[in-house]
């Protein structure tokens, strides 16, 4: 089975917010020793809560999660249950989003949440041998001039951030309304990443690459609407971080046997596979993997091939890209 393969593949995943993987159990469990009161009461209320139609229902509750996390030592905890489960997928590479703007809104300061994360993906690489990089996203339903307030706070802790993102409500929040702030970015030495085509027409993907310069488009499922942008995406071979239970669990698909990924992947484009929020869409890396590749019909060549993507699209140096793809290439290579 192609099951076993994925996980033996050793993988790298692009877009997964940290906070997106705040599993219920240690949300209760922070919670309880910094005494927060969580608005269910228990984990299983708590998971019934779980159920989507749209990226706000899940935005809601993903802020309220946030809640709980006070401390340096939270925010390490949130960090290492994540490395401890790319420990047990194989996963050796991961570029984690961060929302800043979620904490330093309820009196967290920046250093605190920065700190406890970092602190533990030092220790993942020293200890597991997962390398990472940070991802700072700003929220796009808050204006710019508070994106430019948190580009400001990042400066103290640049050495810590590759790149800034742009996430949350997308509908609504253009590109075109963050294209200071990212021209900013760009001036200060940041990558570029930004959500786009998640919810939010085609347009926004296009104006995602043009106006805010991006290195790669965060989803970018809804680009297949406009085949010139598809054919502009495949020639530039800019990646697309493709979350398919996230899409499924939003409403983005209705089933997972519609999902675009094989029509992106046919189209050319530079597709890699991810899991977004996978505390709150029911599944990590690898179960993204075997869902696309059950409901697909995805061949061994092409789990090959998204995996090899994952490390081509991620923002690690040419000789680390070259070491990654030599280790799937012999892996892939004693597999029939
Ligand atoms: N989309 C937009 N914003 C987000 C997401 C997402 O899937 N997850 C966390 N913030
Ligand atoms: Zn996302």
């Amino acid at each position: 089975m192609l099951t076993e393969l994925i996980q033996r593949l050793p993988k790298a995943e692009l877009h997964i917010h940290i906070e997106g993987s705040f599993e219920p159990e240690l949300m209760f469990e922070i919670a309880s020793r910094n005494k927060i009161n969580l608005d269910y009461d228990s984990v299983e209320s708590l998971k019934n809560a779980y159920q989507f139609t749209q990226l706000q229902d899940f935005l809601d509750l993903y802020y309220q999660g946030m809640s709980a996390l006070q401390i340096e030592q939270d925010f390490y905890d949130l960090t290492m249950a994540y490395m401890q489960q790319c420990k047990l997928e194989n996963i050796v590479h991961a570029e984690i989003f961060f929302d800043p703007q979620g904490h330093t809104h309820r009196g967290v300061d920046f250093a605190t949440v920065i700190n406890g994360i970092n602190a533990a993906l030092v220790e993942a690489e020293q200890n597991l041998g997962i390398s990472s990089h940070l991802i700072m996203c700003f929220l796009r339903h808050l204006d710019e001039q508070d994106a430019f307030k948190t580009l400001d706070q990042s400066l103290a802790h640049q050495d810590k951030i590759i790149a800034v993102g742009l996430d949350s409500t997308e509908l609504g929040h253009p590109p075109q309304k963050f294209e200071g702030v990212f021209a900013k970015a760009r001036e200060l030495g940041y990558l570029c990443v930004a959500h786009a085509g998640e919810e939010g027409p085609a347009q926004y993907v296009k104006d995602t690459v043009e106006l805010l310069q991006v290195n790669r488009i965060d989803h970018g499922n809804r680009c297949l609407e406009d085949p010139q942008l598809v054919k502009s995406l495949a020639y530039s071979q800019i990646p697309l971080t493709v979350c398919p239970l996230s899409n499924l669990k939003l409403g983005g698909v209705s089933d997972m046997r519609q999902h675009p990924l094989r029509e992106l992947i046919d189209s050319g484009l530079m597709v890699t596979v991810n899991s977004d929020d996978p505390a709150y869409f029911g599944g990590y890396l690898s179960q993204n993997f075997i869902a696309v590749q059950e409901s697909l019909g995805l061949s061994k060549t092409e789990i090959v091939q998204l995996v090899e993507n994952s490390f081509k699209a991620s923002f690690l140096n040419d000789e680390l890209k070259q070491q990654h793809m030599a280790h799937i290439s012999s892996i892939s290579s004693e597999w029939n």
